[in-house]
């Protein structure tokens, strides 16, 4: 059977799931989103993503359906497709209205939902760790918003492909913010430093888990500002997010990090993740 997707309140099979042309998402990015990791059949921390989706609404202004309606087309897509480790992709974005940039009133939501099977991420990738490329962060003031207008994210992430890298890493007036599609923390001088909560970053569900978790490890943290040259001797790095999970980073822009392969920091925090995906 095929896929089976949510739009607009019906499941649809994905090659019948069509939007206008004049939807404002396809015109302007007016939208927003979410990506939802489900182990063992039930999504991790929802309700920390359903209060990010609410923020990024309500950031621009944008009507969300209730939240028991999206709770409850999650489930019922996740039994359609019958997946129980997955990626649930959630979208809402303006709606359709004769194209003009003046942001309509009263029109309705295009909400759109998809889920797809997501293995475990490659454990190489995990076990030797990534390489980074730093970019500089040209994005807008409002990083805090999960906006589906991620042009500059991912050419970002095209050119650390090109430069041998698995993800980019963002550096703003000399400080380091985050990776072009996730968080990231760097072990300095025995400290786990990670950029505050702001708009210039999203705020990563991973992120808070991984924070959790290091705090329950013992392990020293600060959310605060660091630069690209105390990332240069940091001792260990690590990406967050929902898809990758925890990942090791042992190069940046072709330098090592600490000894050159994934730190026992990192190793301890990644590993107590996983636990906690299990036991959620
Ligand atoms: C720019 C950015 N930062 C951080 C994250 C990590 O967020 P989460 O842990 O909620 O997946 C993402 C995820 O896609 C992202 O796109």
């Amino acid at each position: 059977m095929g896929e089976t997707v949510y739009l607009n309140g019906a499941f649809v099979p994905i090659e019948k799931a069509l939007v206008p042309v004049e939807d404002r998402g396809y015109q302007f990015a007016d939208g927003i989103y979410e990506v939802i990791r489900v182990y063992g059949g039930g999504p991790f921390r929802l309700k920390p993503h359903l209060d990010r989706l609410e923020r990024s609404a309500s950031a621009i202004e944008l009507s969300l359906p209730p939240r028991a309606e999206i709770e409850a087309a999650a489930d019922e897509l996740l039994r359609r497709n019958n997946l129980t480790e997955a990626g649930i992709y959630l979208q809402v974005t303006r709606g359709v209205a004769p194209r003009q940039h003046l942001i309509p009133e009263g029109i309705a939501p295009t909400v759109v939902m998809t889920a797809r099977a997501v293995s475990a991420p490659n454990a190489e990738i995990w076990q030797r760790g990534v390489k980074a490329l730093t970019v500089p962060d040209g994005r807008w003031e409002l990083c805090h918003v999960k906006s589906v207008g991620l042009l500059f994210n991912t050419l970002a992430k095209r050119q650390a492909h090109r430069a041998g890298a698995f993800e980019a890493i963002f550096v703003r007036d000399g400080i380091v913010t985050e990776g072009s599609s996730s968080n990231l923390f760097a072990l300095i001088d025995g400290v786990l430093f990670t950029h505050p909560r702001d708009n210039h970053i999203l705020a990563g569900i991973t992120r808070g888990a991984a924070i959790e978790v290091a705090e329950q490890l013992g392990h020293p943290l600060r959310e605060e500002k660091f630069t690209n040259d105390d990332l240069r001797r940091a001792q260990e790095v690590f990406f967050s997010s929902s898809i990758v999970e925890i990942v090791p980073v042992v190069s940046i822009d072709g330098r090592p990090v600490g000894r050159g392969v994934p730190g026992p920091v990192t190793l301890g925090i990644r590993e107590a993740f996983e636990a906690l995906t299990k036991k959620e």
